[in-house]
C-alpha cells in the first residue's frame, strides 16, 4: 500500500510517498520546499504570504514526490494530510489539494494531526512495525508545540504535560530576536552555543510543583514554562543582570548599554540552551518514570538540537532507557511523519468525509 502525505501546516511545503508493506514502512520520497528565505525578512512567519505560497508550490511538490519515488498518481492508495494544528490558511492549502485529488482518485482521504505525525516520525525512523518497546514517552518539541506524551499502543497518544505560555522553539526564535540572530533562532543558538561557556549566565529554571488552577489536568508537574526563561534572557541582554523575579520584566526596560561581544552571545546561547534542554529531559524522564515507560523519544523541529540529542542519549545510556531520536529529515516538518500517521489511522478505520475542514486549534 503506497500513502501520499501532504502537509503545509506551516512553512513547509510538503509531500511524501510511504510505502507499508505487511509491518514495515518504507520512505519512497519526502520532498519539502521551505519558506524560510521568504519569512526571513520578516523576522518570523507570515501567515499570509505562508498560504499564497503553499498555493504556488504545492503541484510542483506533489508532482516531485511522485517523480522521485518513481512512481505516478495510479500508484497512490490512499492520501493522508495535515488536518491541524497549524496556520488556518497554510492548513486549508493542503486540505483543499488533498480533497480534490482523493476524489479525483476515489482513493480514501485520512486526517492527520500534526503532532500525531511528529510522534510516527519516530516509529518511521525504525521502519514501522514493532521495534519500539512500549509504553513510549515521548517530547513533542516545536515551534508551535511542547508536549509529553505517553504511546501505550500503536497510535493512541495521551498528553501528560505540555507549556502553559511559549513553545521551546518559540523561545529559541525569540531569544535569537533579542540577540539579533535572526530567523529561525534554533539552529543558529545551537551553532553559537558550541563556541560559549554554558555555565556564564545564571538564568532562572521553571518549575511547576503543584497543579495550576488553569491545569486541565489532575496533576500539572509534568508541564512546562518557557516565557520566563525568554524575559530572563532579554533582562540579562538590556543589563539589567539575571533576573529572580522575571514577572517584572518588560518591554519598557533600559536598552541594552554596549553592544555584546560574540563571546558574550556564544555564552548566553549556551546558558540558555542549557536551561531548555535540561528542563526538556528532566520532565520527559520524570515522565517515564511515572508512566513506567520502557522507551522514550524526541520528536518535532528542536529534537534536531544538538544538545539535545547528544543529553538524550547519554541520559538513557545512564538510566538504562532505550531512546529514539528520528534522522534530522524527519524531526522538522515533512510529509512522510504525516502519511505515517496516516496508515496508523487508516488501519483504525478513520477516513474524512468530503466536508473535512482545516482545524487550526485541533485537540490530540
Ligand atoms: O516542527 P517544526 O519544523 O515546525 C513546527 O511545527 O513548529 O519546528 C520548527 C522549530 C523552530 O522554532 C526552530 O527554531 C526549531 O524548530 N529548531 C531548532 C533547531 N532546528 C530547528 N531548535 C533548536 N535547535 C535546532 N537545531
Ligand atoms: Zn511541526
Amino acid at each position: 500500500m503506497n500513502i501520499l502525505g501532504i502537509e503545509t501546516s506551516c512553512d513547509e511545503t510538503s509531500a511524501a510517498l510511504v510505502e507499508r508493506r505487511d509491518q514495515h514502512w518504507a520512505i519512497r520520497s519526502n520532498v519539502v520546499s521551505s519558506q524560510i528565505e521568504i519569512h526571513r525578512e520578516w523576522g518570523g512567519v507570515v501567515p499570509e504570504l505562508a498560504s499564497r505560497q503553499h498555493i504556488r508550490d504545492i503541484c510542483t511538490v506533489v508532482n516531485r514526490a511522485l517523480e522521485t519515488a518513481g512512481a505516478t498518481l495510479a500508484d497512490v492508495d490512499a492520501i493522508a494530510v495535515t488536518q491541524g494544528p497549524g496556520l488556518v490558511g497554510s492548513l486549508l492549502v493542503g486540505v483543499s489539494f488533498a480533497k480534490s485529488l482523493a476524489l479525483s482518485l476515489s482513493r480514501p482521504l485520512i486526517p492527520v494531526h500534526h503532532l500525531a505525525g511528529h510522534i510516527e516520525s519516530l516509529f518511521l525512523e525504525q521502519g514501522g512495525g514493532e521495534a519500539i518497546p512500549l509504553p513510549l514517552a515521548v517530547l513533542v518539541v516545536s515551534g508551535g508545540h511542547t508536549s509529553l506524551y505517553i504511546v501505550r499502543a500503536p497510535g493512541s497518544y495521551q498528553r501528560v504535560g505540555r507549556t502553559r505560555d511559549d513553545a521551546a522553539g518559540e523561545a529559541y526564535d525569540k531569544v535569537a530576536k533579542l540577540l539579533g540572530l535572526g530567523y529561525p533562532g534554533g539552529p543558529v543558538i545551537d551553532r553559537l552555543a558550541k563556541q560559549g561557556n554554558d555555565q556564564a549566565v545564571d538564568l532562572p529554571v521553571t518549575r511547576m510543583t503543584h497543579a495550576d488552577r488553569n491545569a486541565p489536568y489532575e496533576k500539572g508537574d509534568l508541564d512546562f514554562s518557557f516565557s520566563g526563561l525568554k524575559t530572563a534572557v532579554l533582562r540579562h541582554v538590556r543589563g539589567a543582570g539575571p533576573v529572580r523575579d522575571v514577572r517584572r520584566a518588560g518591554p519598557k526596560d533600559p536598552p541594552p548599554q554596549r553592544a555584546l561581544t560574540n563571546q558574550e552571545i556564544a555564552d548566553i546561547c549556551a546558558s540558555f540552551q542549557r536551561v531548555v534542554v535540561n528542563t526538556l529531559l528532566d520532565r520527559l524522564f520524570d515522565a517515564a518514570e511515572r508512566f513506567g515507560a520502557q522507551s522514550v523519544g524526541i520528536a518535532g523541529g528542536v529534537s534536531a538540537n544538538s544538545r539535545l540529542r547528544a543529553d538524550l542519549t547519554a541520559r538513557g545510556l545512564r538510566t538504562g532507557v532505550p531512546t529514539f531520536i528520528p534522522r534530522i529529515s524527519l524531526s522538522t516538518d515533512n510529509a512522510a511523519m504525516i502519511a505515517a500517521a496516516g496508515i496508523r489511522n487508516f488501519d483504525a478505520g478513520l477516513r474524512a468525509e468530503w466536508t473535512l475542514n482545516a482545524d487550526s486549534s485541533l485537540e490530540l
